[in-house]
């Protein structure tokens, strides 16, 4: 690591965990500790938990965790090296000089440097004679000259290498380019312009990099769109179009719409808070950051069966997070962009307005589905509906609908409150059974259990414990040392991870759950976490460790020797066998 444990620690004293974490997620106190809704995976119960004692954070719903690093690491999607600048700007401490020499980092800095270098030769491009197709096109679509220009919208040329040229005038090697997904490497080992003869759209990030690009055919020749492949600056995934624009939203209201072109004609048209995904469906990180930036997210996908069934997908991924979620229909045209070149922009405000919340939304859609004139139907149209009135977590909404409910089918209100208090307690019932068993969580959520964790959970619950309070507490170490070896651990990565403690607080260099970044990926760092989490109740102190040491050197043995007892009974056994063979023959 190119930072002094000197700079970490001064960086993470500035930059306390409780309040960097209180600025993304709304923590209540629970004891000595704080718990909130978890940013990086939806929940509603809390199992998202800051620990101020440790410095460090863990989930038991996703198994993230990590110190104030690993935090902004994961929420600000950073390198290493970016966390800490990040927190160091936020503090207002100086970068030591030797910290930034930092490969990685560098190779970074270049490819958004290459990108802002494509997208300006893509401008003018767009506004020089060969580009005069693709700015007819644009201002065609009815987009002006200032729209244009502030979304910096530019014209791949017609040319397998006109970019590349371009770039390598300008000091960039073939490999950045390939790197940045500017070119693109053919089987002759030479490269190509990815984009060729097509509109192009910089993305842009909250921090205002050029991160990577759509760009948009002119016929019906090739695909419409083609987008930048994920590269080392860019994850589709986690980023959202026009949110470098819409994130200072003062009413803290986003609209998300499915196109580039959408996003555009809204900002143009005075909607400056809408943003598109990248040509996928909404993801889960990109749910969170939208609820970073807003309280109230306004669907305004496309009318068409696909955009339908979109917003539904989307209405479930952002269920999880703190938002109220609207969703907008468009009488008369297939998408925002069409809607507002037909009817304006004041029509496009009304309908804002009287935009439904999703509960209304999905209620109308399952209406739809059911025949309400016929008594079985009514039932289990209700049955239903009150399914979606058990995912608002408001009573006062709740109560609105269940009346609007009684009213609509002609059913006693005490009648549907009953019935939505059953699905609520079952609902609870289940959460709550999720959250003690963290292993039945959905695949991909959390990191695969280790078998041998499972194996021995008596000599694991001491090892994890040990390793907890040296964690918390590294004076203990010398009470620990001559003592305890790694040859008294069952587990391999408990002892891998009781070797890296000892080496790291024999060289001095020991600074918490920090110290592990070098060897240690954000999966296992998570898990690390985990153990500090689980064992928080311990008193730290030197009686209390030397009993953990007892019980595990116990443990560890007892469990050689049923190992050395059943290596004895297979080698007894297949001498028998062999005994009894070579009878057999004689
Ligand atoms: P216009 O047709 O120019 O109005 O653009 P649009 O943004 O309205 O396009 P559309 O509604 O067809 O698609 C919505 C979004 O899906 C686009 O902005 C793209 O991000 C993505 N998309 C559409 N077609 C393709 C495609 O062929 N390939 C990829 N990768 N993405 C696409
Ligand atoms: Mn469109």
């Amino acid at each position: 690591m190119a930072f002094s444990m000197e700079f970490i620690n001064e960086l993470k004293m500035r930059n306390d965990i409780e309040s960097i974490v209180s600025s993304y997620v709304s923590l209540k106190r629970r004891g000595s500790n704080l718990v909130g809704l978890c940013p990086f995976h939806g929940e509603k119960t809390p199992s998202f938990t800051v620990y101020p004692e440790t410095e460090s954070f863990y989930c038991f719903g996703c198994g993230a965790g990590g110190d104030v690093i690993g935090f902004v690491r994961r929420i600000e999607n950073l390198d290493y090296v970016e966390s800490i600048k990040f927190l160091a700007q936020r503090a207002g401490i100086a970068l030591p000089a030797e910290g930034l020499d930092d490969n990685m980092s560098k190779l970074r800095a270049r490819l958004y440097e290459a990108n802002r270098e494509a997208a300006r030769f893509f401008y003018k491009n767009l506004t020089a004679a060969e580009g005069k197709v693709a700015l007819d096109y644009l201002l065609g679509r009815g987009l002006t000259p200032s729209t244009i220009k502030h979304f910096g919208l530019g014209y791949a040329p017609d040319s397998w290498d006109l970019l590349i040229s371009h770039m390598k005038s300008k000091g960039f090697s073939a490999s950045e380019l390939q790197m940045a997904d500017l070119a693109v490497k053919n089987k002759s080992g030479s490269s190509y312009d990815k984009f060729r003869n097509r509109i192009i759209f910089p993305i842009i990030d909250l921090r205002g990099n050029v991160i990577g690009f759509g760009g948009r055919a002119m016929d019906d020749s090739s695909a419409k769109y083609i987008n930048t492949s994920d590269t080392i600056i860019f994850k589709k995934s986690y980023h959202l179009f026009a949110l470098n624009f819409a994130k200072n939203s003062k009413e803290r209201v986003l609209i998300l719409a499915e196109g580039y072109m959408d996003v555009i004609a809204l900002h143009q048209a005075g909607f400056t808070n809408a943003v598109a995904t990248l040509g996928t469906s909404l993801t889960k990180e990109q749910a969170s950051l939208l609820s970073r930036y807003a309280d109230e997210i306004v669907i305004a996908y496309d009318a068409d069966e696909a955009g339908q069934k979109a917003t539904a997908r989307a209405m479930g991924i952002l269920a999880g997070n703190p938002v109220k979620v609207k969703v907008l229909t468009l009488p008369g045209a297939k998408d925002p962009d069409e809607y507002i070149k037909k009817k304006g922009a004041d029509s496009f405000r009304k309908l804002l307005e009287g935009s439904k919340n999703d509960i209304e939304y999905k209620m109308q859609k399952l209406k739809e589905g059911f025949n309400l004139d016929a008594l079985d139907g009514r039932v289990s149209y209700l049955k239903e509906a009150v399914k979606i009135l058990a995912d608002t977590a408001d009573p006062i909404e709740q109560d609105v609908y269940a009346s609007k409910l009684s009213q609509e089918l002609n059913v006693d209100k005490g009648a549907i409150a009953l019935q939505l208090a059953e699905v609520q307690k079952r609902r609870l019932y289940r959460e709550k059974s999720r959250i003690l068993k963290p292993n039945k969580l959905p695949a991909g959520e959390i990191t695969k259990p280790d078998p041998q964790k499972m194996r021995y959970p008596k000599a694991v619950a001491a090892e994890e414990a040990i390793i907890a309070l040296l964690i918390r507490n590294p004076e203990l170490f010398k009470a620990a040392e001559g003592k305890l070896t790694e040859q008294d651990f069952v587990t391999d990565f408990n002892r891998r991870l009781f070797c890296s403690i000892c080496d790291k607080i024999k060289d001095g260099v020991f600074s918490g759950i920090t110290s592990f970044y070098d060897d240690y990926n954000q999966e296992e760092i998570g898990v690390i976490s985990g153990i500090i989490a689980k064992n928080s109740e311990f008193v730290a102190n030197k009686d209390e460790l030397c009993n953990l040491i007892d019980t595990l050197i116990i443990e560890k043995k007892s469990i050689d020797v049923t190992k050395a007892a059943s290596e004895q009974e297979i080698l007894e056994y297949t001498k028998k066998l062999y005994e009894r063979k070579n009878k057999g023959v004689q």
